[in-house]
């Protein structure tokens, strides 16, 4: 119950920061209906149990609130101990960010690439579909779709991670990536493949499991 409130916070913020919606506009103005109806019989819980998210949206929301913290902690891990410094904490902490994040949500979160760092992070063959399916569509300069489906009773959703700026002090060129930083990252990940990036890429992909 806890829980269900927090996503359902989580999501009204992130659709807050959502700056292309690639929600079903439809859906959005009911839940919005809904909502309102509810608020104005002064109860806040129902409103709460009343909005139902698609699993497309929700996954949205567990891959979005995931991503901002794993965010957060590392600009302020850049600007503590430099991006070297920072190889560590990716090293350490990126995964178990992921993972209690997936436990609040009572969801599977994965970040998942074509060319992965991690040998842990490896796309597996329906993931490098949608990967190169998200690359041809920003190619064609269409906002990237995600995408769901059912399996094994479940919901796995897709949405796509984009490089900025910031990314490249790691996963650019290794020109662009300082010495220091470079041969952290070649010591922890002797099979990277995650450099040569530049901005507004397709770096890789958030794949969310949800209950179906
Ligand atoms: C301070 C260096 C650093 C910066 C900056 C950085 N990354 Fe990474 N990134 C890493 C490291 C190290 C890993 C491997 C983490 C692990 O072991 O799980 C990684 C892993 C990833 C993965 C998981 C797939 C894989 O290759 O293992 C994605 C996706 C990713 N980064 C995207 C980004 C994006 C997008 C940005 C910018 C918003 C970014 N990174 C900025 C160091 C960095």
């Amino acid at each position: 119950m806890k829980s269900k409130t927090l996503l359902i916070a989580l999501s009204l913020t992130a659709f807050a920061f959502m700056s292309k919606s690639c929600m079903n506009e439809e859906k959005k103005s009911e839940k919005t209906e809904k909502q309102t109806t509810a608020v104005e019989e002064g109860k806040q819980e129902k409103a709460a149990k009343e909005i139902e998210m698609t699993p497309l949206e929700k996954g949205k929301s567990i891959a979005q609130a995931t991503q901002a913290a794993l965010g957060k902690n590392l600009v302020q891990a850049i600007s503590e101990r430099g991006t070297a410094g920072a190889i560590e904490f990716c090293n350490i902490e990126a995964i178990p960010i992921t993972d209690s994040l997936a436990k609040i949500h009572r969801a599977r979160v994965k970040r998942v690439s074509d060319k992965n760092r991690n040998p842990d992070n490896a796309a597996n063959e329906a993931e490098l579909a949608y990967i190169e399916n998200a690359k041809n569509q920003l190619a064609a300069d269409q906002n990237i779709k995600p995408q769901l489906k059912e399996e094994d009773g479940k919901w796995v959703a897709y949405y796509p991670i984009l490089t900025n700026a910031m990314c490249l002090q790691c996963h650019g060129n290794a020109d662009q990536v300082n010495k220091e930083a470079l041969a952290k990252i070649q010591a922890h990940y002797p099979k990277d493949k995650a450099l040569g990036y530049s901005e507004n890429e397709v770096r890789g992909i958030w794949v969310i499991e949800m209950a179906n």
